[in-house]
């Protein structure tokens, strides 16, 4: 279906392109007066060409696993495929540095934005953008003046964080409503980090859960660490368990854990190999698997119907009133590491290695 599609696109933007190039040959070849007609014919050549042209800006290389080896060439490759010429940045944790990249996509011409926010840098893009009449698709984070927003429910990803600590603490045989537990969240600039945290705080609240302490949001791994450490002491080191907003945060905190010799249900997110390597170590209770060849694809597909004039298929509408296509994330245990495998978004060889190898085993992956 999607193949199809892509093929058509390609297909129709070239003929497109070459009647725009003939016209302007054929009023090239009139009287001198249709010089105008065939600057105009030109220029329209010339906004076929940046009307195939998508505007990519990833947030940074280092908060998550995935922006770089995830996204990007899954982005890459589904608009490629659907007949687009990409142009994908990334703003690496600066904000300057996106309204730069951005300003310089849109001197060279786009058809179509597709941004993933950085501490609110995407309002102001989105805003110019919109004002040269280029449609705007916030991906994987919400930004404010978007045209369409596409991610995994971000809801049901906290959800599914909270179910990981409840089911934790079942397995260990403690009771939730004793429990300490240390909440900590994603950076409170990236608006799914309050959707996460909601989310996971809908199934902890319903379960009896409250925080023993309550860490500061951040998507700084390495900040994560430091903050667990505080925590740590604040509660004299009585932990039972970390809700944790993705994988990258969690292995920070799990360090800490080991060097304190504890165990206990830590949650995260992205099914990154780190994650994935603690999750088969039983050092991470679950991650949260958000396959980004779907998102990307999503993606791609949202742009096609929008510059084709249609309206994309949405399935729920942001507080703000943004139309938001939410894809369905999957709770990955020990257990299911190996689909992650079979989908092809885990190598045998970057997971099994020496530590993981018995994991890896016990759990069929090989
Ligand atoms: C994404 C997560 C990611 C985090 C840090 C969030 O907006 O949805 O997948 O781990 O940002 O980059």
């Amino acid at each position: 279906m999607e193949g199809t599609e892509f093929t058509m696109k390609k297909s129709s933007l070239f003929s497109i392109s070459a009647l725009a190039a003939v016209a302007a040959l054929t009023l090239a070849g009139c009287a001198a007066d249709t010089a105008t007609e065939t600057t105009e014919a030109a220029s329209e050549t010339a906004v076929e060409a940046t009307a195939g042209r998508a505007c990519v800006i990833l947030p940074d290389a280092d908060s998550g696993t995935r922006w770089e080896p995830g996204d990007r060439p899954a982005l890459e490759k589904a608009l490629t495929a659907a007949g687009y010429e990409v142009d994908i940045q990334n703003a690496q944790s600066d904000t300057a540095k996106f309204a730069t990249i951005a300003d310089q996509q849109l001197s060279k011409g786009c058809g179509v934005m597709l941004l993933v926010d950085y501490q609110g840098a995407g309002i102001s893009v989105a805003e110019k953008a919109k004002a040269q009449g280029i449609p705007v698709i916030a991906y994987d984070r919400p930004i404010a003046g978007a045209d369409y927003y596409v991610s995994f429910d971000n809801e049901v990803v906290g959800a599914m964080q909270g179910q990981m600590i409840v089911d934790g603490l079942a397995a260990a045989g403690k009771d939730i409503a004793t429990a300490s537990i240390i909440y900590s969240s994603g950076d409170p600039a990236d608006g799914n980090a309050a959707m996460f945290l909601n989310g996971a705080l809908s199934v902890l609240d319903a379960a009896g859960a409250s925080a023993a302490f309550t860490m500061e949001g951040t998507w700084d791994g390495t900040k994560a660490g430091t903050l667990f450490e505080q925590a740590f002491t604040a509660v004299s080191g009585k932990v039972d368990a970390v809700l944790a907003p993705n994988d990258n945060n969690a292995a920070s905190i799990i360090a800490i854990l080991d060097k304190n010799g504890l165990t206990v249900p830590v949650s995260g997110q992205d099914a990154s190999i780190a994650g994935l390597q603690n999750v088969l170590l039983g050092k991470q209770y679950a991650t949260v698997y958000k396959p980004f060849t779907i998102e990307a694809e999503a993606g791609a597909a949202m742009a096609i119907s929008i510059l084709k004039g249609e309206v994309p298929a949405t399935n729920k509408t942001l507080e703000d009133g943004t139309p938001f296509l939410a894809l369905d994330p999957i709770s990955v245990g020990a257990d299911q590491v190996k689909d992650v495998v079979a989908a092809g978004d885990a190598t045998v060889e970057a997971l099994c290695t020496a530590d993981v190898a018995a994991a890896c085993a016990k759990y069929g992956i090989n």
